[in-house]
């Protein structure tokens, strides 16, 4: 099936599940290498980053633990900046040797607050991985860790992203089709 639609909108097949399986199998690879010493946290970002989550720890080969979290977006009246706030994270997370699991990083901005946020709390290392990057959309300085597939700048679901909720369930990655 290689066009399918997603509530309103028609989307066709973009990343198939086989490739994005194997850049995760990249990605563990240089994780296996570089933080096997270290017993990691992995801090999933919910609710896009669940299949990712699930699919890159099963590929990883020592001691670490996972939680997640999600970030609640909102606008306050009085300033036009997006207000963000975390929440679920639990447990201390001073030096702890942290990685941030995310879907998809877009104009970075979600990903610098949360950076910010959890350095607050003073981990020892806290690095990021992503499943997608749009290098196009980058609007602040952010270089991530691990990125498996970067992407064009084009709206996508499937694979844990959702077009309105939608589309999580897709093993494969859909943009959207132009009308
Ligand atoms: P950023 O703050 O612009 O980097 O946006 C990051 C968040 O926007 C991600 O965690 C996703 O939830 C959402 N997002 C960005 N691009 C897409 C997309 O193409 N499809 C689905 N969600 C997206
Ligand atoms: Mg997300």
């Amino acid at each position: 099936m290689s066009s399918i639609q997603v509530k309103d909108k028609l989307f066709e097949l973009s990343i198939k599940e086989e490739v994005i399986l194997e850049a995760i199998d990249k990605i563990a690879k240089a994780m296996n290498e570089d933080l096997g010493d270290k017993n990691p946290l992995f801090i999933c970002v919910l609710n896009g980053g669940f299949m990712f989550a699930s699919d890159l720890l099963k590929r990883l080969n020592f001691p670490c633990e996972i939680s997640f979290i999600r970030l609640q977006s909102y606008q306050k009246s009085s300033t036009n900046g997006q207000i963000k706030e975390i929440y679920g994270l639990q447990g201390n997370i001073e030096n702890r040797n942290v990685v941030i699991l995310e879907d998809i990083i877009d104009t970075g901005y979600t990903m610098s607050f949360l950076k910010k946020e959890l350095l607050s709390k003073k981990p020892n290392m806290l690095k990021v991985a992503t499943l997608l990057f749009k290098p196009k959309a980058l609007s602040v300085e952010l270089e991530p860790d691990y990125v498996a597939l970067e992407i064009s700048n084009e709206f996508i679901v499937g694979y844990g992203l959702d077009y309105d909720g939608h589309g999580r369930n897709l093993r494969d990655i859909y943009k959207i089709k132009e009308s």
